[in-house]
């Protein structure tokens, strides 16, 4: 595991945004697995701006959100999809049908999740982008769930509603349910890249990168693949051992 510590979270999102383009440049159709929140703002600003000024290119890639909420109008702008047209496929040069994610509003919840497990393992991602939870979630796996799920219809935690009530106009807007990539569908992801900011994260990462791999923190569960990179910035990391290599 490579863990890079930014000084800031601009200079974070550019670290991270130099792992992408590596990969966008060297893969002939790259498939990349996109996280929302507010941590991928930043992340995907630097990566448009590198396109529009013409050093990057998307023309050739293909996007995989990583879940996506249930029960949200197909319009609504914090429905995942939109958010990432919003702040990345709609702003760079992504083909058309290239912007693949779960239908949170199909009336058979179960088989669509069962469609994007299979639609995810055959893309054969190149690199998944995940945030953190405050609870130490990846993508909607709350703590509890299985290290070899795949992609399912999963209840949102109390507090993932509560920390995602920043997104709505109240708590009781945030939907209780999503369908996500599963822990075992994002660890076969060729590589992974986890970003963190602030000190709200800094519990949560020193329990993924540090602790024992445990289903309370389900982050931990990056310790079982091969190809990991972890960008923080120096609050998330506060609470790391110093003797951490590669800093
Ligand atoms: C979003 C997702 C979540 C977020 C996490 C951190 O697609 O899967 O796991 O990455 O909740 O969210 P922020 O970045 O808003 O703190």
């Amino acid at each position: 595991m490579k863990v890079f510590i930014a000084a800031d979270a601009a200079e974070a999102a550019d670290k991270a945004a130099d792992i992408v383009e590596n990969i966008v440049q060297s893969r002939p159709r790259p498939h990349l697995g996109m996280a929302t929140g507010s941590t991928m703002v930043g992340v995907y600003q630097s990566l448009v701006d590198r396109c529009q000024t013409g050093g990057l290119s998307f023309a050739e890639t293909s996007i995989y959100l990583l879940d996506e909420y249930v029960g949200l109008d197909s319009d609504h702008p914090q429905a995942f999809r939109n958010v990432i047209r919003a702040n990345l496929a709609d702003l760079v040069d992504l083909g058309d049908d290239a912007l693949f994610g779960p239908d949170g509003s199909s009336s058979d919840l179960e088989a669509e999740a069962q469609r994007y497990e299979q639609l995810v393992s055959e893309a054969c991602i190149d690199i998944q982008l995940l945030g953190i939870g405050g609870n130490g979630h990846i993508a909607f796996n709350e703590p509890g769930a299985s290290f070899e799920g795949p992609s399912s219809v999963v209840t949102l935690s109390e507090k993932t509603r509560r920390d995602n009530a920043r997104f709505f106009a109240s708590i009781d807007d945030v939907p209780r349910q999503a369908i996500t990539q599963g822990i075992g569908t994002i660890l076969r992801a060729r590589k992974v890249l986890l970003i963190a900011l602030g000190t709200r994260k800094s519990r949560p990462v020193r329990d993924a990168l540090e602790g024992p791999l445990s289903k309370e923190t389900p982050a931990s569960a990056i310790q079982l693949h091969q190809d990991v990179s972890v960008v923080l910035d120096r609050e998330a990391a506060t609470l790391l051992s110093t003797r951490r290599p590669n800093r």
